[in-house]
């Protein structure tokens, strides 16, 4: 029996669902788990496809019966355990053979592992795999950053496990080292904000606009069908239409208003906040599962700062153009963090192809990211998504209704941290003036820092020192 084509370690939800897919295509995948009993019950729970899958108990074994140049992706939690396998996997390997991370790695750790690898002449990818279970064994969106050579041995795979837009796979080969885990981490901190925007919207129609649960997902139903024609929108009406079993209440009454977070939107934020840009929604969406976790703060508050919210005045039209603006705002943050990276790592990303690769299979697909593929490849002054033609036209439409919802929000003392950050920083862009010379004038002052006059190179004092 010749050897397989790659290997997956790593059984879980994600690895398994991987494999199956992969197997599913015709590829022969040698598969293997640390705790080695989860290994027969995958198998056999495989039915057909258990032809093309290769139990191994031990890692030398895996390795051992994979073609040359060989191919491992795990599928294990991130960080320790990653270097953990490197570890204990590189003695095993030969020149041109390729590890795969394919979990939510930190791409610093990326960058390491692969420059650990690269003196061994062994290969690191760091692949950004999105679209939870379902897109693991049907076709998930993937963000791969790696050498040429490994896109060579993986990309037939990849092409053909990926989701398809129209007969197009959500796969790319983005850049070296850490560019996917980079991209794939951007893309959860757009998901964080766009899900805190439609949590926010939901909220302002359920405790503003007294509607049930069920009104407003059949609201979500109709919004699906149009420009915010999106993967989390559709789940979100589906969800307003459950009741619990045991209770007969609508299922979101309960479940407890706490959020949990496994770290990809803070990476995000942090990343921003180091190369110097604003990433306020994502920044925001963070902050709000955070204080979403203080629930008896919140419960005790309420009763010492009083809880009560005004009437919401918008309409469902009105809400629509401000969640379309919000989410052009908040995906033109996520782009404006991946540009920064790429200049300081030297990616050379292609936005209109990062774009293209999230149309399908992903979390955040959405009907929005055709047209921001589309911008991406024409004029975008000062690389800007949101002085595009098309994307300033449609701001300068819905922007008015983003001003009028967070209005009525603030009014009504609704939390709207995400919706409002995005209109914060709207506003502050297309100010050519803005009113830092107050803080430097101030830094000056305090500290003799120095500014710059309009007009003239070189550091500047005020007349306060003489
Ligand atoms: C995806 C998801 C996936 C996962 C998130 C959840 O693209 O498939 O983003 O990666 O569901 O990591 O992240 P939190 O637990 O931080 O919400």
């Amino acid at each position: 029996m010749s050897g397989a084509q790659i290997g997956v370690y790593g059984l879980g939800t994600m690895g398994s669902a991987l494999a199956l897919n992969i197997a599913g295509h015709g590829f022969d995948v040698a598969v293997s788990n640390r705790e080695t009993d989860w290994i027969a019950p995958f198998l056999e729970e495989a039915g057909a496809l258990a032809a093309r899958l290769r139990g191994h108990d031990t890692l030398e074994s895996l390795v051992a019966d994979l073609k040359s140049p060989r191919v491992i992706l795990f599928m294990i939690p991130s960080g320790a355990p990653m270097d953990a396998m490197v570890a204990a996997i590189t003695p095993l390997l030969s020149p041109g053979d390729t590890v795969i991370d394919g979990g939510n790695a930190n791409f610093h750790d990326t960058r390491r592992r692969a420059a650990a690898l690269a003196e061994k002449d062994l290969h690191f990818v760091g692949l950004g795999v999105s679209g939870g279970e379902f897109g693991a064994r049907n076709g998930p969106s993937m963000m791969m950053g790696g050498s040429d050579h490994s896109w060579q041995q993986l990309g037939p795979i990849l092409r053909t496990i990926a989701a398809q837009y129209h007969g197009t796979p959500c796969v790319a080969h983005l850049g070296p080292d850490g560019a996917g885990h980079f991209v794939k981490t951007v893309h959860n901190g757009i998901e964080y904000a766009d899900m805190q925007v439609i949590a926010e919207l939901y909220s302002l129609l359920r405790n503003g606009a007294a509607m049930a649960p069920s009104e407003i997902g059949a609201l979500f139903t109709a919004w699906d069908k149009g420009p915010l024609k999106s993967y989390l929108v559709e789940i979100t009406a589906r969800i307003l239409g459950y009741s619990d079993p045991e209770t007969g209440h609508p299922m979101v009454d309960v479940i407890k208003d706490a959020a949990g977070q496994k770290g990809t939107g803070r990476w995000t934020v942090i990343e921003a906040l180091r190369m110097g840009q604003s990433a306020s929604m994502i920044e925001a969406a963070v902050g709000a599962r955070g204080w979403s976790s203080e629930k008896d703060t919140r419960q005790r508050a309420e009763t010492i700062l009083g809880g009560a919210l005004g009437a919401f005045d918008g309409t469902p039209e009105v809400l629509a153009e401000a969640f379309l603006a919000a989410r052009i705002l908040c995906y033109a943050q996520g782009f404006r963090i991946l540009a920064a990276a790429s200049e300081e790592y030297d990616w050379s990303l292609d936005f209109a192809q990062i774009a293209r690769i999230w149309r399908a299979g992903c979390i955040i697909r959405s009907a929005l990211l055709d047209d921001i593929a589309e911008a991406f490849a024409g004029d975008m002054p000062e690389g800007q998504l949101i002085l595009s033609p098309e994307f300033a036209q449609t701001l300068a439409r819905t922007l008015p209704s983003l001003r009028q919802v967070v209005c009525s929000a603030f009014h009504g003392g609704h939390a709207v941290p995400c919706l409002s950050a995005g209109l914060a920083w709207y506003d502050s862009m297309r100010q050519g003036h803005g009113s830092a010379n107050i803080i430097q004038a101030q830094r000056d002052v305090f500290g003799y820092h120095g500014f710059e006059r309009l007009g003239q190179a070189g550091k500047h004092h005020g007349p306060w020192w003489e």
